[in-house]
């Protein structure tokens, strides 16, 4: 089932944290990377290249894991900032795919493979979701991923679509590591509230190796859950990342304060979780090289 014909990957958002480790990781595999960016850069197309000229030639698959950061404490949740946050998801989901099929069949990428967040399963502290769980329509994140990976679908048999539901994605040069780490450094790492919501999570180099596997193998389509085995809560997950920096961890931030630095619809990604098991992964075979909690943060904090 391997797809042995993919070289070369346009990645949508490479630039980022999960983008920039994606293509290195793409580039040691032997694949060939073009980033699609805002900005102009080395080997780079901005959007405004890609909705004039269209996909780059020999183009053999599409990867997007762009989307303004929802969890960044210095912009306020001003409908602007959602705005942001939608357009940035599902508008440049749909520039993507209008520009695919915009592709002659016989120019068309082999695979689009998409990111999405496990924010799409209503939280709940005893219910453990699967890819066919239901959810997508309980709150403005949800919504949102439903709106992202609904405009995803490029509907065509040459395009194998890929949705890769993601945890909270644990690596050392972004994401909530590097937001948490001054303050675990300093003695001040905290778990948030009770502690006792769940904390779906994956390593930086899993998520990668899931899209890598996601373009060579033809069984990955629909819908990924990308999660680690170990389900833990937001206090293993804090008393793990102290214990490990050899840190105390007996503070605990209040939801309301949480609510109060971020607005109580952004808050519920820290506040509320959910249980979330990954089937698909199973099927398939996905191996992956950081289980558990402790072994992933061991590595990252080495
Ligand atoms: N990190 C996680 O734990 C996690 C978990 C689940 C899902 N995700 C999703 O995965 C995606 C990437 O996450 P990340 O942590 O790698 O984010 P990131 O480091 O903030 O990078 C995302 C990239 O998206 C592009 N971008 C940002 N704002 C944009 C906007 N307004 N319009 C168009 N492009 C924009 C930027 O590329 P340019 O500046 O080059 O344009 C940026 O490099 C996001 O959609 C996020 O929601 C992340």
């Amino acid at each position: 089932m391997n797809n042995a014909n993919i070289r070369k990957v346009l990645i949508a958002g490479g630039s980022g944290f999960i983008g920039s480790v994606l293509k290195q990781q793409l580039q040691k595999h032997g694949f060939e990377t073009c980033i699609v960016s805002r900005m102009p850069r080395p080997d780079s197309i901005t959007w405004d290249d890609l909705n004039q000229n269209g996909i780059p030639d020999g183009t053999d698959a599409v990867i997007n894991v762009a989307g303004q950061n929802v969890l960044d404490p210095m912009r306020r949740w001003t409908p602007g900032f959602k705005q942001n946050v939608i357009a940035s998801r599902v508008h440049t989901n749909q520039m993507l795919v209008k520009v695919i099929n915009q592709c002659d069949s016989q120019q068309k990428p082999k695979v689009f493979a998409s990111i999405s967040g496990v924010g799409y399963y209503r939280p709940d502290a005893i219910q453990i979701y699967d890819e066919n769980s239901t959810g997508g329509d309980h709150d403005f994140l949800s919504k949102l991923c439903t709106d992202w990976e609904k405009a995803s679908k490029v509907g065509d048999d040459h395009t194998r679509n890929v949705t890769v539901r993601s945890g909270i994605v644990l690596g050392k040069n972004g994401g909530i590591i590097q937001q948490m780490y001054p303050l675990f450094f300093l003695g001040l790492g905290a778990k948030i509230d009770s502690g006792t919501q769940h904390m779906p999570w994956i390593h930086i180099e899993d998520i990668c190796n899931i899209f890598i596997q996601a373009l060579r193998n033809e069984k990955f389509t629909g819908v990924i859950n990308a999660v680690a085995p170990e389900i833990v809560t937001n206090e293993q997950f804090t008393k793990t990342f102290a214990r490990l920096l050899r840190r105390p961890s007996f503070l605990f931030i209040p939801a309301q304060i949480i609510e109060f630095i971020f607005s109580s619809e952004r808050a519920v990604m820290m506040t509320q979780g959910q249980k979330v098991i990954s089937k698909r992964m199973e099927e398939l075979g996905v191996q992956i090289k950081y289980p558990t909690i402790e072994e992933a943060l061991k590595n990252i904090l080495k």
